[in-house]
Parts: structure tokens; C-alpha cells; sequence
């Protein structure tokens, strides 16, 4: 089962991405979370110390790695001579981060330019590497993306099962969405959902609702503004370990259970 979680910048995904990436771990499932973002913090969110997270070297940015797997250094351009084919499956174990629950962590770093991408090396390599973590591997992966899904080329969006939008009930979270069905269908995502954070009354759960009912996307879960979520966030600790009980993790919870119905996983 392969899940993207997009949306616009700040309105949870990250939250989303790794609480739900901690639940599907304690169900049993083998949990592979990426952090696709460069701004790493997916960490956080799944547990992980901010010692061990500080450590962390995105992969975008290990020169040795991207110089092993392409034979050039990162930010060396290599013109059209490029054509070596990295094998990367031994990338998760070396550089994955087990955090609790069993949850292993990848951190991609920066994938640079949109559609066909730049020829640099880190994004042959990282591109290779989503390739093969959708197509060769068996865990779940919960792939936290930075907005939309612009980096993952036509063929290996297609082996995403599915992409959750997370949404603000604020206009301008809206039009994020617009943009990025646009993206979803272009490039093939099989399946779209939203959902709904930060709602704080039964007029925001309205608007997404009504929005979202305009644009054909099922709204897969309503998340409500948690204050528990937010202190998790200030003390630098999981919101699944601060609060477990909050009710924005039980939303979470509700959300794991919806998607494994629809998707019989
Ligand atoms: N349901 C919620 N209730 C209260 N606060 C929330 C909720 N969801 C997320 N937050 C808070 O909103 C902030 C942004 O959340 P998060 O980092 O998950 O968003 P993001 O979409 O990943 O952001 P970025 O685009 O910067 O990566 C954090 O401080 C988080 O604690
Ligand atoms: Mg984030």
C-alpha cells in the first residue's frame, strides 16, 4: 500500500503523514515513512529524537551515496553522458531511521525542478529510488510530499495507490487543491482523497465539505483542531506520544481504518 500526502504548506500534512505512518506500524504492517520534504520533519512527527534527526544527511545531499550510485558528485552537471542505471536497494537499509513503533524513516531531501525534472544527479537518484521503493518493495510506504506530486514522473505516480490533500477549511487551501487534482490527473494518481485538518466548528467541516463536493473528492476524514497537536509540536515531541488519546490522533486513528477498508490492505 503506497500513500502520498500532499497539501498546501503548513496545513498538516506532516502531522498526518506520520501519525498515520505510527498507527499502520502498530497494526503490523512493515512502515516505511519518506520524508520528501526539505524541510525534514517527518522526524518529529513519527517520534524520532531530535538528536538521532539532527543527524540525519537527506539523501539528496550524501555526496559519497550519490557519487557511489551515479559515479557524479552532486550539483556536477553531466550533460548527456549520464546513463548509468544506480541500484538503490540497499539505500533502506543503510540510511533508513527506525523510530518507535518500528517505523522506518528515509529522508529523500531536495528533488529540484518539476515535470521531466533536472539532470542533476541527485534527482536520477532519487528518482530511481521512488521507483523502486513503489515497485520493488512490500512495506507501506507514507510518503510525505512537499506540496504536490510534481517530482514523481507519469509510470511511478501510477503505483501510488492512492494521495491524500490535506485541506484548511481556507479558500486558499482550496485552490492548492485545484492545482494539485490537476497534477494528480495528469501524471495518473489512481486515487484521490482529502482530508479535512485543523477544523474548528461544524461551519469549517461545512465549507471543506461543500468544496471539496464541488470538485468530485471524497473527504476521507475530518480532522479538528487539536490544542494537543499543536503543544506536541512546541515540546518537539510526536503528537501520538504526547496525547494519544487527543482527538486529532483519533481521527488519525478513524482515517487508517477508512483506508484499509477502501483499499482492502
Ligand atoms: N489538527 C491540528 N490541530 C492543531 N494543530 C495542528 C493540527 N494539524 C497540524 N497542526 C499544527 O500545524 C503546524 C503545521 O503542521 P505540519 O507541520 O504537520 O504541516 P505541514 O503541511 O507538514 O507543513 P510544511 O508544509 O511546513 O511541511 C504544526 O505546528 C502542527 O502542530
Ligand atoms: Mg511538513
Amino acid at each position: 500500500m503506497k500513500i502520498a500526502v500532499a497539501g498546501k504548506g503548513g496545513v498538516g500534512k506532516t502531522f498526518v503523514a506520520g501519525t498515520l505512518a505510527r498507527l499502520l506500524a502498530r497494526d503490523g504492517y512493515n512502515v516505511l515513512a519518506v520524508d520528501a520534504d526539505p524541510n525534514i520533519n517527518t522526524a518529529s512527527s513519527l517520534g524520532i529524537p531530535a538528536e538521532v534527526a539532527e543527524k540525519i544527511v537527506p539523501l539528496s545531499d550524501n555526496e559519497e551515496l550519490v557519487k557511489e550510485k551515479t559515479g557524479v558528485a552532486p550539483g556536477k552537471s553531466y550533460g548527456q553522458m549520464f546513463k548509468l542505471t544506480p541500484t538503490v536497494s540497499d539505500i533502506v537499509d543503510e540510511f533508513g531511521v527506525v523510530g518507535p513503533d518500528g517505523v522506518q524513516l528515509l529522508v529523500m531531501g531536495t528533488v529540484k525542478g518539476g515535470g521531466t525534472g533536472c539532470m542533476c544527479p541527485s534527482n536520477a537518484l532519487l528518482r530511481v529510488l521512488v521507483q523502486h521503493l513503489l515497485i520493488q518493495r512490500e512495506d507501506v510506504l507514507v510518503m510525505d510530499m512537499v506540496a504536490g506530486l510534481e517530482h514523481l514522473g507519469r509510470g511511478t505516480a501510477r503505483r501510488m495507490d492512492t494521495m491524500l490533500v490535506v485541506v484548511e477549511p481556507r479558500m486558499k487551501s482550496m485552490d492548492t487543491v485545484k492545482r494539485i487534482l490537476r497534477l494528480a490527473r495528469e501524471i495518473e494518481v489512481r486515487d484521490v482523497l482529502a482530508v479535512g485538518n485543523k477544523i474548528g466548528s461544524e461551519r469549517e467541516r461545512l465549507f471543506i465539505e461543500e468544496r471539496l463536493g464541488e470538485l468530485c473528492v471524497p473527504v476521507a476524514a475530518y480532522i479538528p483542531y487539536d490544542e494537543a497537536v499543536a503543544e506536541a509540536d512546541m515540546l518537539g515531541a510526536a503528537p501520538i506520544d504526547h496525547d494519544p488519546d487527543s482527538p486529532g490522533v483519533e481521527a488519525l486513528a478513524r482515517l487508517k481504518e477508512f483506508l484499509k477498508e477502501r483499499y482492502g490492505f
